[in-house]
This record gives C-alpha cells, sequence and structure tokens, in this order.
C-alpha cells in the first residue's frame, strides 16, 4: 500500500521522533514504506514522512555497494564523523521541486538495530552515508533545506513557503 507522503510544512516533520521500543513495532510498516519509497522514486524514507511516530527508516539497496538489499535502520545513532566532506545534490520526498548540494561527511560510523532486533555497528560511506545522514536528520525534524548556504536558502524561500503554504491549504480542505 502508498502511504501519503507528508510534506515541508506539517509540523510532524519538525518533532524530534521518540525512541521506537521494539523491532517488532515498526515491523507491520516495513513493506509498504518501501514501496512507497520506490512509488515515488526515493533512495530513503523515514518513518515521520509517513506519519508515524517511530524512530527508524528504510533505505533503497542501490545507495549499498555490499551488494546487501533494502534495508531499514531502527533507533539509528551515528557515532563518529569523517572530517573529509563532500557534496552532493540532494533531494527529498518531503520537499517536492527543491534539489540543492549539501555538504556532509563522507564516511560515519553508525549503530542501530535491524528488523530482527540485532543490533550493528558499522562504517558507511559515500551514498550510504549520505542518505543515512538525510534520513537521520529527518528523524530530529531537520531538512536538507537546513543545511544549504544561507544565500541559497534565500533563493528557495519562496518555494518552500509556497510548499508550507499548500500544506495548510490542503488541511483546511479537510472536512
Ligand atoms: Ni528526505
Amino acid at each position: 500500500m502508498i502511504l501519503k507522503i507528508r510534506t515541508y510544512g506539517d509540523p510532524v516533520l519538525r518533532e524530534k521522533v521518540p525512541i521506537t521500543d521494539s523491532h517488532e513495532v515498526v515491523l507491520p510498516y516495513i513493506m509498504d514504506m518501501i514501496e512507497t519509497m520506490y512509488d515515488d522514486d526515493g533512495i530513503g524514507l523515514s518513518a515521520n514522512q509517513v506519519g508515524l511516530r517511530e524512530r527508524f527508516f528504510v533505505i533503497g539497496m542501490n545507495a549499498f555497494e555490499d551488494g546487501r538489499g533494502d534495508s531499514i535502520f531502527i533507533n539509528p545513532e551515528i557515532l563518529e564523523f569523517s572530517d573529509e566532506l563532500w557534496d552532493y545534490e540532494e533531494g527529498c520526498l518531503s520537499v517536492p521541486g527543491i534539489r540543492e548540494l549539501v555538504i556532509r561527511p563522507l564516511t560515519i560510523k553508525v549503530k542501530y538495530f535491524d528488523d530482527k532486533g540485532k543490533e550493528h555497528e558499522e562504517v558507511l560511506t559515500d551514498l550510504a552515508a549520505r542518505v543515512f545522514q538525510h534520513e537521520f536528520d529527518h528523524l530530529n525534524g531537520i531538512f536538507f533545506v537546513d543545511r544549504i548556504s544561507p544565500i541559497r536558502r534565500r533563493l528557495n524561500k519562496k518555494k518552500l513557503r509556497a510548499l508550507a503554504e499548500k500544506h495548510t491549504l490542503k488541511q483546511n480542505l479537510i472536512m
């Protein structure tokens, strides 16, 4: 089932999502989240983007170079960031119509639980690290557009305001 994606301006996306009690809580949502992510050509999707107050996200297999499939990251943590940075043009399913360069650490050391409740600690780099950081930000109420340069933010101000207004308008039309 395709889930409704919350967009910029929706207050749920500005909340810090609390820790998830158990991996079992998220199991019923995983298939729908992966389906929703691919339906919109995404490579990652966090639970709060579909209105769930659970601390996890999914990342599509194309972000990884080690052949793992679509993956689930529950209660993720970032333990270390590399000093080396790189910029890459990011987009977001919750911020349609905007793509901007974001500077982030190239490599990160992370910790999380998988969908079987098993704890993992590993090093991610390149695209996998990029998507992990983008989704991790979502769980803390942060958008990639919060991380772009002030001048690029100013240039996108109108678009962002329009997105927020569109969200409010949609809310008002629900009867
Ligand atoms: Ni996003």
